[in-house]
């Protein structure tokens, strides 16, 4: 029985794109609580362009479930993160130039800055989650760093355009996910992930949680938003 983390950033986008105060995406981490959601994600970027302090602020104060805080390991980032005290942190790479989360971090080039910002945070009593590509180099090395969990990036799976293709990036995966759960290490997977290609994975058992913001978003300005975050909670609590 996997989880669903509900990723908040896309109702903050919305927000700015009017630079008014709604929709609200403390509001929208409540709903998604009230219909079933296991945790919140937001990820506070450096350019604040999405979520800002006073949504992580706030964010802190009403998440009753977990709340899991997307941030690049920088000093300023890990500051905030140690004063926050969000449940648990997902390191990602940042570039300020891009749409999105592009790929996952070179735990394997950078080992000693990671093993020092998970160390810093895990001393303040936060689990620390590390964002990598389905390789196993990657996921071997943020064992050595000390992550406590890694999420698995799925973007590239979400993003092939034939079966034959789809089927191969998702053996990565399922090689990936076997290997940090033989290390011991808690798995999620995410980006990209939408109600259709997420129902692959129900045969990776070993998949605790599912990190999703952008479907839902969008299925939510048809649907409403609860029954956005429901029918994505039926779909993966069955894997
Ligand atoms: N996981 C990580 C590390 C991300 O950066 C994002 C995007 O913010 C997600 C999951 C969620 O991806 P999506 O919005 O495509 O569901």
């Amino acid at each position: 029985m996997a989880r669903l983390a509900v990723n908040v950033d896309h109702v903050a986008t919305l927000r700015q794109a009017r630079g008014i105060d709604e929709p609200d995406p403390v509001l929208a981490a409540g709903i998604a609580e009230l219909a079933g959601a296991d945790g919140i994600i937001c990820h506070l970027r450096e350019d604040r362009r999405h979520i800002n302090d006073r949504d992580l602020g706030l964010l802190r104060r009403t998440v009753k479930t977990k709340l899991n805080l997307e941030m690049a390991g920088v000093r300023e980032m890990v500051d905030i993160a140690v004063e926050i005290r969000p449940d648990m942190v997902t390191l990602v790479p940042e570039r300020r130039e891009e749409l999105t989360t592009e790929g996952g971090l070179d735990v394997s080039g950078q080992a000693d800055h990671y093993a020092h910002v998970a160390g810093e945070l895990k001393d303040a009593g936060i689990d620390v989650s590390f964002f990598v590509d389905p390789s196993e180099d990657q996921i071997e090395n943020s064992h050595r760093c000390g992550a406590d969990i890694v999420e698995i990036h799925t973007g590239h799976y979400s993003e092939a355009r034939t079966e034959a293709e789809a089927e191969a990036r998702f053996e990565r995966i399922e090689a990936a996910v076997e290997r940090a759960a033989a290390l011991k290490l808690g798995v999620s997977v995410g980006h990209g992930l939408n109600y259709a290609n997420v129902k692959r994975f129900g045969s990776l058992t070993q998949v605790e949680e599912y990190s999703i913001g952008h479907s839902i978003v969008s299925r939510a300005v048809f649907v409403g938003f609860e029954r956005a975050v429901r029918e994505m909670v039926e779909l993966v609590k069955d894997f």
